[in-house]
């Protein structure tokens, strides 16, 4: 079975065609990210104005990557296509409805059923995209989604039947990330990958004061991130400390939080997998964290950094098992 998936959730417009929910066979991909250091943060508006401009050389230079894979003319990709994929949601509205809009009328064209995907599912199924000749995961798994908009623990209890067990109350793992690396002057915008860079590099000591671990000890699956960003900031002003020595203080503090709570719940649940997804499941340290602490799990991670990230493939992956 062939989806065609299109993703334009935030500043990426993507769009990949994905075999039986688990091979990319084309994709294509054009971000305004670069626009948005600009402005040190996505301006929803601008962000959808490219998703515009983006939207259909995207979607042809997918169709000519298929055709290229599949040995045949551009024009006969459709009558291979079996069904559609779009990310409704969640995401910037503006962004969202360039992708709705055109998956819906590629739909109607081709006479081809729509299968609408949430992001956050799409992000658990990046872990279903190849990886090395390994089987797609076993089911029940704990799925922990952290990425710039969203730190969510949900239980995977079959495609199509997933149970929400906690998330952030204020501000997503990744976006913390981000506010902190532009304190530390690490990165304008999406600075979270410098700041870990840093962070895994710096080997001077430790930092003599410790930085909050937020509802660590508290009995739920959630999480509160944003007190971090103050609490840094208090730490920037005293100039005692090298950037690079907070930012490891920082990267910990997270995750030890993210860990903890993932831990709790795959005791509670009893689920013999994990699953990680979203933009900071690229983090190198939350990896090893998770696996020093979970070594019996079988742990799983997106293959690529690209499907840690936003991207089409995980939504045809998520189209396939999730529909
Ligand atoms: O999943 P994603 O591409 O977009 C959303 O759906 O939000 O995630 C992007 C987020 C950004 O906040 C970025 O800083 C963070 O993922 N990120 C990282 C790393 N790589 C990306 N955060 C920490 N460590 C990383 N290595
Ligand atoms: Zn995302």
């Amino acid at each position: 079975m062939l989806i065609m998936a299109i993703e334009t959730s935030c500043d990426e417009t993507a769009c990949a065609v994905v075999e039986n929910g688990v091979k990319e066979i084309a994709t294509a991909v054009a971000t305004s990210a670069e626009l948005h250091q600009t402005t040190g943060g996505i301006v929803p508006e601008v962000a959808a104005r490219k998703q515009v401009e983006y939207i259909t050389p995207v979607i042809e230079l997918c169709i000519k990557k298929a055709a290229d894979h599949l040995r045949i003319d551009t024009a006969d990709v459709k009558n291979r296509i079996d069904a559609l994929a779009v990310t409704v949601g969640p995401g910037l509205i503006g962004s969202l409805i360039v992708g709705v809009e055109a998956a819906k009328a590629l739909a109607l064209a081709w006479n081809k059923p729509l299968i609408p995907v949430n992001h956050l599912v799409g992000h658990i199924y990046a872990n279903f995209l190849p990886q090395d000749g390994i089987k797609p995961p076993v089911l029940p798994a704990v799925a922990l989604v952290v990425s710039g908009g969203h730190t969510d623990i949900v239980l995977v209890k079959d495609h199509g039947r997933l149970e929400y067990l906690g998330g952030t109350l204020d501000d997503a793992a990744g976006e913390s990330f981000d506010k902190v690396a532009r304190l530390l002057t690490m990165g304008s915008y999406l600075g979270g990958p410098l700041l870990a860079k840093n962070a895994d590099l710096y080997t001077g000591s430790n930092l003599s004061e410790k930085l909050p671990r937020a509802l660590l000890h508290e009995n739920t699956y959630n999480f509160s991130f944003s007190g971090l960003k103050t609490a840094v900031k208090r730490l920037v002003d005293k100039n005692m400390y090298e950037p690079s020595a907070i930012a490891k203080e920082f990267q910990e503090a997270v995750i030890e939080v993210l860990v903890a709570k993932t831990l709790k719940a795959v005791q509670a649940t009893g689920a013999t997998t994990l699953l990680l997804g979203g933009g900071v499941s690229a983090n190198k340290y939350l990896r090893t964290r998770i696996q020093e602490r979970l070594p019996k799990l079988t742990f799983r991670h997106p293959q690529k950094i690209s499907y840690c990230t936003d991207n089409a493939a995980m939504i045809g992956a998520a189209a396939f098992f999730d529909k």
